[in-house]
């Protein structure tokens, strides 16, 4: 379906976002993996997630939906094997993380996905999961691919890449292999993995070497756990973005996750002048949550350090939004994984920029976007979104504080990670709606 956002005014209210996506995905893998029950409250009910559902159902668990938002798994204490493909659709984080898991176990699984997952590289985690002792048919190194667990043995892995999807799949095949597991990488990636395997009773810790931590697991067998999914902070960047460009807007977003490996796009807002304050800190699962309360700013171009570049991998889409109505120029680099997303985010936002009449340039490994304040940009395009759900939401945002509405071609992806997007989005006042 094509959508249409067009400006109406100053955003007001409060919303709570749907439930965080990655500890979504991990915790139907861990409740899985477990011996027992799990039960797991606010999942985010999302295309992606569901697909996770559907693989841990195929490889032996039991997942069934409980009162509410409320899902239950119950484990046999590890995988078995598929009698079909393990389809991963449009996500990554299920792809990576579901080879991981299965990876020590004696079986073969097919996986396979969409038509943008299939683009995408899996190498990053079949070269350590070959390491580990697993075996692969993957001709191109892509989806469909077949792999062949087994007896896995522990190692030292150094990821090329700051990436939580290769972090997760070694820690998770760690716990069917021999010895010890520790991966390193070059800058830390997002840790709900680590987290939640202590919650689950995996021996997990940290080692130091060359002077930084790094995640270390032992085999052993996970115990069913009861698990919180606090809002995803990665889809509040959306409504949080709305409200600074579109002048006298003040919302609030409320349960928000706010581990400290995912703020590098609220951290850059601040560092541009954005009004964000955190209120009613708390912390009932092992992780942070906080409500956020977003007020229309007059925002100031910003360069966020490459190293944030992991913090913030998701919300580069919609921080190049918001640079188009600050004050100068924006710089975004060390953020060549934007190329190997549902989509190639530069060339995307890019584009897309240009058609709403904003001066934005691709560098190899980012971009940079010369905003000139809140009341220049024009807007007035079609997007064309490649099924990005990411670049459709920025997009619709855009056309939010623009002066010309702004149409995205096809807004149906976005329930991959943003159910109810365009309602949400209308409870807050926005006009988004079928073009
Ligand atoms: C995710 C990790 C990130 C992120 C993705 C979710 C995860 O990917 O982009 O949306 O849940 O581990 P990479 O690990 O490839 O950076």
């Amino acid at each position: 379906m094509r959508l249409k956002a067009r400006f109406a005014g100053p955003l007001s209210g409060r919303a709570r976002p749907p439930g965080d996506k990655s500890i979504s995905h991990r915790a139907l893998i861990m409740g899985g993996l477990a011996h027992g029950r799990t039960e797991i409250g606010c999942l985010l009910n999302a295309a992606d997630v569901q697909n996770t559902a559907a693989a841990v159902r195929r490889f032996g668990a039991t997942v069934e939906r409980g009162d509410g938002d409320t899902w239950v798994v119950t484990g046999a204490g590890g995988f078995s094997q598929p009698s079909e493909t393990i389809d991963c659709g449009n996500s990554g984080t299920a792809a990576r993380l579901l080879l991981g898991a299965a990876s020590g176990y004696k079986l073969s699984a097919r996986f396979d996905g969409d038509a943008s997952l299939r683009k995408r590289p899996m190498n990053r985690v079949i070269a350590p999961l070959t390491q580990m002792g697993a075996r692969f048919d993957a001709p191109n190194q892509r989806m469909p691919l077949i792999m062949h667990g087994g007896r896995l043995k522990g190692i030292t892995y150094r990821s090329p890449v700051s990436s939580a999807q290769v972090k997760s799949a070694v820690l998770l095949a760690g716990l069917e292999a021999d010895g010890e597991t520790v991966l390193i990488e070059p800058e830390r990636s997002r840790d709900h993995t680590e987290r939640m395997l202590g919650v689950f009773g995996a021996a997990i810790d940290d080692v130091e070497i060359d002077g930084a931590r790094h995640p270390r697991v032992r085999a052993g067998k996970l115990t069913g756990a009861n698990i919180y999914v606090p809002g995803d902070p990665s889809s509040a960047a959306f409504p949080a973005a709305a409200a600074l460009i579109v002048a006298k807007s003040e919302i609030r977003i409320e349960d928000v996750l706010v581990n400290p490996l995912r703020l590098g796009f609220y951290e850059t807002l601040l560092e541009m002048g954005a009004k964000i304050t955190y209120e009613e800190r708390r912390d009932p699962i092992g992780e942070p949550i906080a409500n956020l309360i977003v007020n229309a700013s007059k925002l100031r171009g910003a360069n966020p350090p490459a190293r944030r570049a992991p913090a913030m991998i998701d919300e580069f889409p919609i921080l190049a939004v918001v640079a188009a109505f600050a004050e100068g120029e924006t710089r975004i680099v060390g953020a060549a994984e934007l190329r190997v997303k549902e989509s190639d985010r530069i060339t995307m936002m890019v584009d897309g920029l240009r058609a709403c009449g904003v001066d934005a340039e691709e560098l190899p490994d980012g971009l940079v976007v010369r905003g000139h304040g809140p009341k220049s940009v024009r807007g007035g395009a079609s997007i064309r979104t490649l099924g990005d759900h990411r670049v459709a939401m920025s997009f619709l945002v855009l056309g939010l504080a623009s002066k010309e509405p702004v149409v995205v071609d096809d807004a149906d992806m976005i329930a991959t990670s943003f159910p109810g997007f365009a309602d949400f989005m209308q409870g807050l006042g926005a006009d988004i709606a079928a073009a």
